[in-house]
């Protein structure tokens, strides 16, 4: 087993160091093939999309989700695969539902297929595992090239996700207009800088995440607020902290956060920013929410892409570097991966096999 770990203590700090590598090999994989292509065919016919996963895949679909209506100019429903009930009983005859799950067999997802079939719509499933059930479902399939995950909280399959999702809005967007060859083409080459960003985001956050760790690991809340993409981001980052840490953990939209959330601040509740592009429309918001949560005693940290840095009434600061719409989350992901993982080994948890969670959920 220690020879798997490849000289890492943990599967979990593993996966995420493996993630500049695979995230060049999805994309590679899927330059060389067909399978971005056939999704955008798909959706393009489609006259409504709604997107879904359990956990972690979930996250990675309201990501899609937000590149779908900024990049390829369409609505995306998401849902929740244990709720598809709310979809069930209608014509789904020119929908297509984009079925996210690394493993494939999540159970909860293969029921929201199969309805979703079953009522006339097409599937496009998302996956890492060639030959599983959700693919052998689905009318099409995008592979992650992500390789086996051991550890079970998903890192590395999240992010290569987000990839293949966002290639797949790309290419949409370049079949229905909303973006010339050549903006597809320079936004296709930016993405396969996604190993890089996340290279960055990993080396510009090792040593502040020690440190940040460390102050996190008493504490038995953290909020974790953004804006725009960064909701999704901050869902994915808190539920992270809480598999591996045990540590309560909330994502919420930062506008939202003064509706509720807001009310158990006091001095010394830890809550941390995630700041993404486009800055020009997010900063000002941002830091209006900074300073509401300041004024209530709050620690504050900022995990974001460059030119947040002049935010006031930060207390710590996590550059990841400067990075556009499209690489942003390879940056910004890793810091919280491993922030999750610091914590776990700091507080004696076993991060690769957190307590009453299973990799795979085969059951209802
Ligand atoms: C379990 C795992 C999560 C994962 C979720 C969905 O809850 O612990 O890490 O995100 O299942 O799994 P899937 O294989 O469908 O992506």
């Amino acid at each position: 087993e220690d020879a798997e770990k490849g000289g890492y203590p943990h599967y979990m700090l593993k996966e995420i160091m493996e993630q500049p590598r695979v995230l060049f090999e999805t994309y590679t994989g899927l330059a060389s093939s067909r399978e971005l292509e056939n999704a955008a065919k798909l959706l393009s016919n489609a006259e409504k999309i709604f997107v879904t996963g359990a956990g972690t895949s979930y996250h990675a679909g309201l990501v899609f989700a937000y590149y779908m209506a900024r990049i390829a100019k369409r609505p995306v429903i998401p849902f929740i695969s244990s709720e598809y009930l709310a979809y069930r009983d209608m014509d789904h005859s020119n929908s297509v539902l984009v079925a996210i799950s690394q493993s494939g067999e999540t159970i909860d997802t293969l029921q929201a297929v199969r309805s979703f079939k079953s009522s006339g719509g097409r599937v496009i499933a998302v996956s890492n595992v060639i030959g599983s059930t959700i693919p052998r479902e689905a009318d099409v399939t995008v592979y992650t090239r992500a390789g086996p995950e051991i550890g079970v909280a998903a890192t590395k399959t999240f992010l290569t996700q987000v990839l293949a999702l966002t290639g797949m809005a790309l290419t949409l967007a370049q079949y229905n207009g909303s973006m010339t060859q050549n903006e597809y083409r320079k936004a296709m080459d930016t993405l396969k800088n996604a190993g890089h960003a996340a290279s960055a985001g990993i080396d510009r956050s090792i040593r502040a995440v020690e440190l940040l760790a460390s102050s996190l690991r008493s504490k038995g809340n953290i909020y974790v607020l953004g804006r725009g993409l960064g909701v999704a981001l901050a869902y994915e980052a808190a539920l992270k902290i809480k598999e591996v840490s045990y540590i309560h953990a909330e994502a919420y939209p930062a506008g939202e956060s003064k509706h509720g959330p807001i009310a158990l601040v006091e001095d010394g509740f830890p809550v941390i920013f995630v700041g993404v592009p486009p800055r020009e429309e997010l900063h000002e918001k941002l830091q209006s929410n900074v300073m509401e949560m300041k004024a209530r005693g709050a620690s504050t940290i900022v995990v974001g892409v460059s030119g947040y840095d002049d935010l006031k009434g930060v207390d710590f600061y996590i550059d990841v570097g400067n990075y556009d719409e499209i690489l942003a989350p390879y940056a910004v992901v890793p810091p919280f991966q491993l922030l999750a993982y610091k914590l776990a080994v700091m507080l004696n948890r076993d991060p690769d096999k957190p307590r009453n969670l299973a990799k795979t959920v085969t059951v209802e």
